[in-house]
Parts: structure tokens; sequence; C-alpha cells
């Protein structure tokens, strides 16, 4: 193929993808919405209640033993959805806030975000945390109100609780016709058409849609019809109608109502995407210097992954490509060491199931296997050299030191410990007080020592002790700093693996009167990026 002709395909590859990933507190639905988006592209033939109801399949996005047992989704990949003539890439994120480290990462590889938010329950603690970081990074935001077929609360007054609590102006593509708790179906604001839903039993297949003039809508649906339209105005006249330019700058969100577990609104939900989610674009290096989608191939790992197959022990490094063409079996490289990688191996992986990728285009995710030599955050590429920032680390709250069981398994243990630390399962710090043989673990949530710990024990074969340590904070500190702040009660530095010197204080009084005492003394908050 010639130069120019790649360069062609790549650009109209990367303008037909969308990457995306659902953001949303724990039972909001996102699983019941990830197997509706998948059920509406026929990526599967029929949906199974996620927690697994006797006879039914499990959600397609559960895979480790551990996530199975606590019904919750630990592990992150992504799902490649065809639509219209659209590539969606979904990419997963854990719904447990404990695993909010891995959600982050996640978003720094997405080009947009569904918020799911529970009809009833409104925003909700996580919602807002990953909101926030959606805001941060300026990504545009679509707002899904799921459950709609439950009793919940008054549309016009989430409308309002959107709007103060996250600063973006709600913009509703479709507007309920019934109340919470009785969906009937949406009004399409921008054809005024009445969009009547038909539940399938159990929610298993796709809803049919039927689609009716006001008239007709007003005549089948009565007083359901009317109030749904003259909410409609009263939105319109308040200027809450959809506009690019502010849903891309993350200023407004559009808006659905929805029911995933009866397959309501999804088919809306996939046209938003199409229509209005942004393709992907050129990318920013670490110097701020963008690297176009039609330059050589690159991409960033943005989160790796072991032992998802229990039967081949396995790394796999999800990568998102950036720019330019991937090509399985091509050899590229890793712009931390500058050594070559060989991508003899590719897939595409979510669930159990994985398919080999040949070819991935921007924005698309691949899974690398016998990543060994890569770490999350790291730049693979061809061609000119780019390196892209560093992915964002979030401040611990939970500290452990960790040892070996059995001292003699020192090597394995080592081995172990850099391998999570890699794929940052949890963060590694260290000081020469403590030594090689105690390295401490610094996790936001605690349900990630419960994992590093299981794979220490099942994956490396070297068990290990974790003792808690009774420190909440952690701050950014330089060298200078560091003898001040060891001789402070409650208080120690430790250098994480990437250098970031970290200081460690019991709580914040201690931490308010160090302060006090020493003001020359640097400590600044870990955020993110
Ligand atoms: P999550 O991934 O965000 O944690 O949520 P998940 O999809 O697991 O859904 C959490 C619960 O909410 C599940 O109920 C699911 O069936 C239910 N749910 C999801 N979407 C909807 C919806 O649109 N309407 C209603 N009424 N319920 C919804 P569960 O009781 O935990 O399990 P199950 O017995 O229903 O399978």
């Amino acid at each position: 193929m010639s130069q120019t002709a790649e360069r062609v395909d790549v650009a109209t590859e990367a303008a037909r993808r969308r990457t995306f990933a659902v953001i949303s507190h724990p039972d909001a639905g996102k699983s019941t919405l990830t197997e509706a988006l998948a059920l509406h592209t026929h990526a599967i033939a029929e949906a199974g209640h996620v927690n697994g109801k006797a006879g039914r399949r499990r959600t397609v996005s559960d895979w480790m033993d551990m996530e199975q047992a606590r019904g919750i989704s630990i592990t992150s990949a992504s799902l490649q959805l065809d639509y219209r003539d659209t590539v969606l890439n979904l990419l997963d994120t854990p719904g447990h806030a404990d695993f909010s480290e891995d959600t982050y990462r996640v978003l720094a590889a997405v080009d947009a975000a569904v918020m799911l938010v529970d009809a009833a329950k409104g925003l909700e603690p996580q919602t807002m945390k990953l909101f926030a970081v959606c805001k941060h990074r300026g990504i545009p935001i679509i707002t899904v109100i799921n459950k709609w077929d439950r009793p919940g609360r008054d549309a016009l007054a989430l409308m309002d609780e959107i709007a103060e609590r996250t600063g973006l102006t709600p913009t509703p593509l479709t507007w309920p016709v019934g109340i919470a708790g009785d969906f009937r179906g949406v009004l399409d604001r921008r054809t005024g058409e009445y969009v009547r839903f038909t539940a399938t039993a159990g929610g298993a297949h796709i809803a049919p849609e039927e689609r009716l003039d006001p008239a007709t809508a007003a005549a089948r649906e009565g007083d359901a019809w009317d109030v749904a339209a003259e909410e409609s105005d009263l939105l319109h006249v308040s200027g809450a109608d959809h506009d690019d330019a502010t849903f891309l700058a993350g200023i407004s969100t559009p808006l659905l109502f929805a029911s995933a577990v009866r397959n309501f609104g999804v088919h809306a939900l996939l046209e938003v995407l199409v229509d209005l989610a942004p393709a992907p674009d050129a990318r920013p290096d670490v110097d701020g210097d963008p690297r176009e989608i039609t330059e050589p191939f690159s991409a960033f790992v943005f989160k790796m992954q072991a032992g998802m197959d229990t039967a081949h022990r396995d790394r796999l490094a999800f990568v998102r490509v950036c720019s330019g063409v991937f090509e399985r079996g091509s050899v590229v490289t890793i712009a931390r060491t500058g050594r070559p990688f060989a991508t003899k191996y590719a897939q595409q992986a979510f669930g159990r199931e994985r398919t080999v990728v040949d070819l991935a285009y921007p924005g698309d995710v691949v899974g690398l296997v016998n990543a060994t030599d890569l770490r999350v955050g790291d730049t693979l590429h061809d061609g000119r050299r780019v390196e892209f920032p560093p992915l964002p680390t979030f401040a611990p709250e939970h500290f452990a030191v960790a040892r070996a069981v059995d001292p003699s398994r020192y090597k394995q243990f080592r081995r172990g410990i850099a391998q999570l630390d890699a794929e940052g399962v949890v963060q590694i710090l260290r000081s020469d007080l403590r030594g090689e043989q105690a390295p401490v673990f610094a996790a936001v949530g605690p349900m990630q020592f419960e994992v590093a710990q299981h794979r220490m024990a099942t994956e490396f074969n070297a068990p290990i002790r974790l003792e808690q340590l009774g420190y909440s904070t952690a701050l950014r500190t330089e060298r200078a700093w560091v003898p001040a702040i060891d001789a402070q009660l409650g208080a120690e530095v430790l250098e994480r693996t990437d250098g970031q010197l970290l200081a460690l204080f019991a709580d914040r009084w201690r931490l308010q009167t160090f302060r006090r005492n020493n003001p020359e003394v640097v400590l600044t908050p870990l955020v993110a990026a």
C-alpha cells in the first residue's frame, strides 16, 4: 500500500471509531447496559442477567474467580461493537470504588464517557468522583438516566440535580413518556416523534420500537404524552437543547432516558454515540506536541492483566492505539527503554472470549500478549519517537507492609511484587529503613490488597503477610525534607517505583501540626492529572 493510501485509510478508519467507557456508581446498571449494547449490535444473541439467575448466562465481562465470587467486576478490557458504519470501542471499567485507580486509567484511554445515573438514586458518590475526573480531562459526557421502569425521581428534578451538582447543562435528547415506574416510551426531542417501547420477555431480546407522530401519541397516551410534550417545551424555552460545541467542550451533556434491563432507550444511545460522540483525534505527547492520527503507529498501555486465562498464565497489556495502523507481527519500540517489542500475538479480549486482531486503528484497543517487558503507562511507537504523558496516579489512602510468609521464596516474592507494580495493581513504596524485603503496598481501596495477596499466593507461589500501617494520607515531597518528616511521630517518607517521594501521615491532625511547625517543608497533594 502506498503511504498516501495508507494515510487516507487511517483517517477514514479513525473517523468511524468511537471509544468510550460507561461510568457509574455500583448497581446503577453498567453491566446490564453493556450487555444491552452488545445485544443491540448483535455481538450477543441474548442478554442474560448480570448476577446470574438460574439458567441464564453470566454477563460477558465477568472472568476472574474473585470477581465472580464477589459479584463485582475487577478487571478491565474492551468490547468492540459494530453499529451502522461505526466501530464502537467500549472500554470496561470496574464498578467497585476500591478499584477506581483502574477506572481512572481507563478514562485516560477514552474519547467520551457515558454517565449512567439510577433514576431513583440520582447522582451517587462514585458517579461524582468519576465525573470529576472526566471534567478535569475535558472528556465529553453523555448522560443516561437508567431504571426508568422503576419508581424514581421526577425527570425535571433529576435535571436540576445534574445541573447543580456537576455544573454541566443537561440537554435531553429524549424525554420520558410516563413517570418513573410507568415507562411507556420517549419523546424524541429532535424530531418531536413518540418512540413507543414494547417489552420483551425478561428483557432478553431487543425491545421493538414504534415511531408515532405527536397526534397519534396524544391519542394513545393521553395525559402522559401531554405532560412529556409540555415539559419538553419548557426545556426548550430554558435553552436545554443539544449543542455540539458545548457538548464537546464538556459544558453540556446530552441526556437520554433508559431501562437497560428492558432494553429500552439503548438504540437511542447507540445513535447518539455514532452521531455526536467524538472520533479519535491527535493526542498530545509528554511535551504537549500532538501526535497526529495519520502519523506512524503509536499507542499507550492503560491496563495490564495477568492470569485472565487460568490455562495460560499470560500477561496482557491493553494498549489504546493513538496513531497509525497496528499490524500484528510488526516490531515496535517501547519509548521508555528504546527496546523493540514484537507484537506477534495480539487480541481483543472481553471476558473469556478472545479474537485475534490483525489490524487496528486509532481508538482501538489491542491486548498484547507476552507483555512482560511493558508497564502501565508505557508508550509503544513506530517511526518518529513519541512518548505520551504518564497515566495519573492517585493518592493512596491505605498502606500495608508486605512480607514473604516463606523467606526462602524471596526470588518469587520479588518477581511477584515487580509484576504487581508493573500492572499497577498496587503502588509499591520502599525506604532504606524498611529494606527490600519489606516493601509497602499503597492502595486507593483495601480490596486492591486482597487482589495482590491472592495473586502473590496463587500466581507467584509466594504467599505474603500484610501488616497494615496506620497512615491515611500521602503527599508529594522532595528529598531535602525527608529528615524533617521522618523525625515527626506518625509520619514517614517512602519512595515510589517511579521515583516520587511520598510523605505519609497517620491523620490530618498530625499533618496539620507538622505543617504548622515546619512551614518551609513542601508537601503537595497527589491529584488526578
Ligand atoms: P452495575 O454493573 O452498575 O453494578 O449494575 P448491574 O448491571 O449489575 O445492575 C445492578 C442491578 O440493577 C441488577 O439487579 C440489575 O438487574 C438492575 N438493573 C439494571 N438496569 C436496570 C433497569 O433498567 N431497571 C431495573 N429495574 N433494574 C435494573 P439485581 O437485583 O442485583 O440483580 P437481578 O436479580 O435483577 O439480576
